[in-house]
């Protein structure tokens, strides 16, 4: 990929929509959610601070769906949607994260809804919920439809027949079965006033275990923002879990390297210690550098700053952005 090492002028936004395979996909309305999401995230971004830029950006892609997060999240194990979300203010460094929600409508909503109104960094379950709903939070159905219901069904056979060893070297299985491959959204934003903000949220990916809590929610592994830099991951959450893989790339800013370096280091680093098809990543720093990068075959992005009249939106690896 080539790289575009410059910095962009503030404000800016930077959205993506899950690193993966794209074995099958409407790619027509999966680059409008983009092209929605950064493009209202950065209306949000005009008139308030980084945080209202990632929520919006965020809320857009859970509700478009097209993208695995808020109603497009895929099934669990039992056939039901589990999900999970987190948002970090690198102003305040306050964060939150939810995880296993299956009624608010918007998990990141509710996730800056613990981060505002609660003294926690992660709530999961029912008492999350019912927080949510006191606090006016939409509930949705989350019956699934029946293309949903179609595809868990083919995955669940193939389960049953011993083709896909659930648990065993997720990594073989992602690579085997393509279309079991994950999602998630996320956004990270430099607003005027130069602060920063990070937001994540997903589904998981199909058939994990009920119960099971990824890096989404996770201070430093699905999402991190602080004074220096914001920065937001997709992939396989049980090893980015265990890189911290949003922290580590901050940490690369600190040390000097600028948010596209920074990106790019991070990934190599999950595919040295795990593997290639294994996470995404994007992040902006206090300097208007943007990174984006990704050991997948694809990851969905778009951004939209000052310096641009339009967003820049990409999914492959043949179009440079950044
Ligand atoms: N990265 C999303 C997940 O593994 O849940």
């Amino acid at each position: 990929m080539k790289h575009h090492v410059q910095p962009f002028e503030k404000p800016i936004i930077l959205v993506h929509g899950g690193a993966g395979s794209f074995s099958r996909r409407n790619f027509k309305e999966y680059r409008s959610c983009l092209k929605d999401a950064v493009t209202n995230g950065y209306e949000a971004l005009l008139s308030g601070s980084a945080i209202e830029g990632v929520v919006e950006a965020v809320k857009m892609m859970e509700d478009c769906g097209h993208m695995n997060a808020g109603i497009g999240s895929v099934l669990n194990l039992h056939g039901y949607v589990e999900m999970d979300a987190g948002i970090m203010d690198g102003k305040t460094m306050r964060a939150a994260g939810v995880a296993l929600i299956r009624k608010i409508r918007n998990p990141i909503l509710l996730a800056k809804a613990i981060m505002d109104h609660t003294d926690h960094v992660l709530l999961a379950g029912d008492f999350a919920e019912k927080l949510g709903e006191k606090l006016g939070l939409e509930t949705y159905d989350f019956a699934p439809q029946e293309d949903k219901k179609r595809k868990y069904n083919e995955l669940y056979s193939r389960l049953l027949k011993g083709d896909i060893k659930h648990l065993r070297r997720i990594s073989e299985l992602v690579q085997k079965y393509k279309d079991i491959a994950y999602g998630t959204v996320g956004a990270v934003a430099l607003d005027r006033e130069g602060r920063l903000a990070a937001a994540t949220s997903t589904g998981g990916y199909w058939l994990k275990l009920p119960g099971r809590i990824g890096d989404t929610p996770i201070v430093g592994a699905g999402f991190y923002a602080n004074k220096n830099a914001a920065a937001s991951s997709t992939g396989i959450g049980e090893y980015i879990l265990i890189a911290g893989l949003c922290r580590k790339a901050v940490e690369f800013v600190e040390a000097g390297l600028n948010a596209t370096s920074a990106a790019v280091k991070s990934i190599e680093y999950m595919s040295a210690f795990f593997g290639e098809n294994t996470a995404g990543l994007i992040i902006v720093d206090f300097r208007g550098y943007v990174g984006a990068a990704f050991n997948t075959k694809g990851m969905g992005r778009a951004m939209l700053s000052k310096s641009h009249k339009e967003p820049v939106i990409a999914i492959f690896r043949d179009y440079s952005l950044v």
